[in-house]
């Protein structure tokens, strides 16, 4: 049963032998509908890997506050502000200490400083660690703070112990965490697109040539993507159109994906006139291929050139923004190599829209591919410019900006 569904957990791993449950943990709250990020500490790394644990919870892993990669994907305020609830397991007498003196010397020390959410702490530890006064001390401290302490469990110890120290077992800590959201109110996050729909096109198309080959593009689909998390974040319905990527899904996204402009055409007109906002974020192919060969062409000995008759692609967006009925509130983007308020006003007059995102490609370290990006978007009045973040933070500032235009 979908006990936690919807409910977004930060699972902080710290450094005790404990931590290889924590794979059983994370695949047990996602089947009741959990998200699930993790954040672990180093010592942690020896004892599961990130790489496991990216596997089973379906995000990459945040280890360390000076990550570029990671600040860029999900930075650690946004961690903290994105959870509904903090989950420490194990955690170990180290952390716990750390926690206690308001330390911020890791990323999960710091987390837990920078969240307003509820944190509960699951102590794992040798049972003598556990019966020292400076721990039960520590721990009492915590209590009183109001975090959940869960646990530990009494048994047998890796180390050969008897005692109290034990992390609770990871169904145990399910059950916790399912009590937990049943009997605490938790604040829901403002959601101000509750109620609404929105239909996301993302990442590259790919126009066959024949069975093997065909012509592309550069697109990530990373501002697509984070643009649904947003949606999703603020409470939406999102339906994801997507060509050929590499990342994963939001979850809670419903996602079709297509290969060709054609199949992202016929997918995002069946879907518009139910959705209130179209966001045109792909990159759509302008021309295809206009015969797809049955069979691999071959290479002629006759000739040291072929050529390729290419036809257009319809303008998904301009199609979308031309419907009569049940028009959503249609947004594009527009990647620009000069002249860039120029044509991206041009293209939000052709194209009949509403919104456009428009932003300079020929800058290095933003746009295609990258995690960072710097955009203005311009509406028939005004414009707004949002300088070079994240995809994630100028996707959570781009969903704003439409939710006010509703
Ligand atoms: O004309 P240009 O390709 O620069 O316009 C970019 C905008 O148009 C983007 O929002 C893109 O998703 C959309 N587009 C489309 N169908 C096409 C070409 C572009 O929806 N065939």
């Amino acid at each position: 049963m979908q006990t936690l569904a919807g409910k977004k957990i930060l699972l902080g791993i710290s450094g005790g032998i404990a931590a290889y449950k924590c794979a059983e943990l994370t695949r047990r709250l996602i089947e009741r509908g959990a998200e699930v990020r993790v954040v672990m500490t180093s010592a942690a790394k020896e004892f599961i890997t990130p790489l496991t644990m990216q596997a089973v919870s379906g995000h990459p892993v945040s280890e360390s506050l000076f990550d570029p990669a990671a600040e860029a994907s999900m930075g650690h305020i946004e961690l903290a502000k994105w959870a509904d609830l903090v989950l420490i397991a194990p955690a170990t007498a180290d952390l716990i200490a750390r926690i206690r003196a308001g330390m911020g010397n890791d990323l999960l020390s710091t987390l837990v400083l920078a969240t307003d959410s509820p944190v509960a702490v699951s102590p794992a530890m040798n049972q003598q660690m556990y019966q020292n006064a400076a721990t039960q001390e520590n721990i009492a401290a915590l209590d009183k703070r109001g975090l959940n302490i869960w646990g530990p469990g009494s048994g047998e110890q890796a180390c050969g112990d008897v005692g109290l120290g034990r992390m609770l077992e990871p169904m145990q800590l399910v059950e916790r965490c399912e009590l937990f959201f049943q009997t605490n109110e938790i604040q829901p996050k403002s959601q101000p697109l509750a109620g609404k729909s929105v239909l996301i096109s993302a990442g590259p198309t790919r126009e066959a040539i024949d069975p093997v080959r065909y012509i592309s593009n550069h697109s990530s689909g990373k501002m697509g993507y984070a643009l649904a998390e947003a949606a999703l974040e603020l409470g939406a319905e999102v339906t994801l159109v997507s060509g050929p990527v590499s990342i994963s899904a939001p979850t809670h996204a419903s996602t079709v994906q297509v290969e060709s402009a054609l199949q992202m055409h016929e997918a995002v007109m069946a879907n518009a006139p139910t959705h209130d906002v179209f966001i045109s974020c792909a990159a759509v192919a302008d021309y295809r291929p206009e015969i797809i060969a049955d069979q691999k062409i071959k290479k002629a000995d006759d000739s040291d050139q072929m050529s390729i008759t290419m036809v257009k692609n319809p303008d998904i967006v301009a199609s979308v923004a031309a419907l009569t009925k049940n028009r959503p509130f249609t947004v594009g983007f527009a990647a620009e190599t000069q002249d860039v308020e120029k044509y991206a006003r041009g293209k939000l007059i052709n194209k009949n829209l509403d919104m456009i995102c428009a932003n300079d490609v020929s800058i290095t370290g933003q746009g295609f591919n990258s995690n960072d990006n710097a955009i203005t978007v311009f509406e028939k009045q005004g414009e707004h410019s949002l300088p070079l973040a994240s995809k994630t933070q100028l996707a959570q500032s781009i969903m704003m900006l439409i939710e006010k235009s509703l």
